[in-house]
């Protein structure tokens, strides 16, 4: 074990959407909606759905390969590896474990983390406990969903909400200024079954009965989320910013978890804080749960939106009803992301199991690949 260190900095960043997308006009064909009705109430255009070949370990690898290079480093560097998701390859083995062997390290400890869309967000802050207290000095922090194979594209209430994709950072040791400065998270079950997903667990196996009734995908409240969201989001991003010693208005990029662009809007109302300086990109991604915070994050890096000495704060939350915000001093140079150019799907490949291989993607969306 190293010596515990008094700074944890973001050394690297990457993300992965797949290439199939899913327009507000295809969900016409499928659901009583309409564009106008969608991007109004949340402000999506379009998501982004896994192809057959796909998974959340796969794509989580492209992402954690990019961070990784853009960190400078090589996949043996990484001392643990951890992947939020919601939406895992399997119950068990771990989506990390099949991530560590994708990416080629061999030394690493892997585990998933379970907070809904805070995913990343604690696994940021779990990471950071680790190589603040000398347990590791190069962290591998993933937030990654298949979120289209946990969707009832019959319920036109969810189905135009989610999509799949992928988003990483390293974090690395370093006593330089600067880095992580303060870090909230909180769990309120009193919102516990406000987004759930019935069956195939202990408590409701699946079973033919629980298939034919659709328990096995996504349920939720939305009008109550949407209030506990906005409630819930300000108090956690003020907590954060307060144990860094910041005021809000230190910020310079706020990086929320992209639900919905109305509750990114009434988060920055509620704070009193300018939607200018908050990133969003809900209308190209729609809600990629754990992966959206850091799939934002990259993009707002490749946006130029981020710079060296910048304060930011991610801030998420999710079913649980978890939350969770960090604030932090960006000390990486925007430019390194170019050195994972070249890393792509083609560069990682999934260990398989045992079982012959079966098509995981949404019958309802097979119309979609023709
Ligand atoms: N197209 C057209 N009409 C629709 C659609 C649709 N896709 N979906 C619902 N409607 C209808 C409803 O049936 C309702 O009709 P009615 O008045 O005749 O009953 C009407 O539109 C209004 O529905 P509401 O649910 O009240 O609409 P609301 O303005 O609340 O918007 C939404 C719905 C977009 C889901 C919003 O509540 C929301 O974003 N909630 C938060 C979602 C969220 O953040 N989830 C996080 C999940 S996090 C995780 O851990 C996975």
């Amino acid at each position: 074990m190293a010596r515990p260190v008094s700074g944890v900095h973001v050394t690297g960043w990457g993300a992965y959407a797949p290439s199939l997308v899913l327009s507000n006009a295809d969900l016409e064909k499928m659901v009583d909606t309409n564009d106008e009705w969608i991007f109004t109430r949340t402000g999506m255009r379009e998501r982004r759905i896994a192809g057959p070949q796909e998974t959340t370990a796969s794509m989580a690898a492209v992402a954690g390969l990019r961070a990784i290079a853009t960190a400078g480093l090589t996949p043996e560097d990484i001392d643990l590896i951890l992947v939020g998701t919601l939406s895992p390859d399997y119950v068990m083995p771990s989506t990390a474990a099949l991530v560590k062997d994708a990416i080629g390290n061999k030394r690493a400890a892997a585990m998933d983390l379970y907070a809904a869309c805070s995913g990343f967000v604690y696994g940021y802050a779990t990471a950071n406990a680790y190589i603040a207290s000398g347990m590791a000095k190069h962290v591998l922090v993933i937030g990654a969903e298949t979120l289209s194979r946990y969707t009832d594209f019959s319920d036109r209430s969810t189905c135009i909400l989610f999509g799949d994709g992928a988003g990483a950072v390293v974090l690395s040791a370093s006593d330089e200024p600067g880095g992580t400065m303060g870090i909230e998270m909180t769990t309120d079950p009193s919102g516990a079954y406000l987004i759930w997903l019935p069956a195939g667990g202990s408590a409701r196996p699946t079973t033919d009965g629980s298939l034919s009734s659709g328990e096995h995908y996504m349920k939720m409240k939305g009008t109550e989320t949407f209030k506990m969201a906005v409630r819930t989001l300000g108090s956690t991003a003020l907590a954060a910013a307060a144990k860094a010693g910041l005021q809000l208005s230190d910020i310079d990029l706020v990086v929320p978890h992209q639900a919905n662009v109305r509750i990114i809007e009434a988060l920055a109302k509620s704070l009193d804080f300018p939607m200018e300086k908050v990133f969003v990109n809900v209308a190209c991604y729609g809600n990629t749960s754990a992966a959206s915070v850091p799939l934002a994050l990259s993009e707002a890096v490749a946006a130029g939106r981020v710079k060296k000495g910048d304060r930011l704060l991610f801030v998420a939350f999710g079913s649980g009803l978890t939350s969770g915000a960090i604030a932090l001093e960006w000390t990486a140079d925007p430019a390194a992301m170019s050195r994972a150019d070249g890393i792509g799907p083609e560069s990682v490949k999934i260990l398989p199991g045992y079982l012959e291989p079966t098509n995981p993607f949404p019958p309802a969306l097979e119309w979609l690949r023709k």
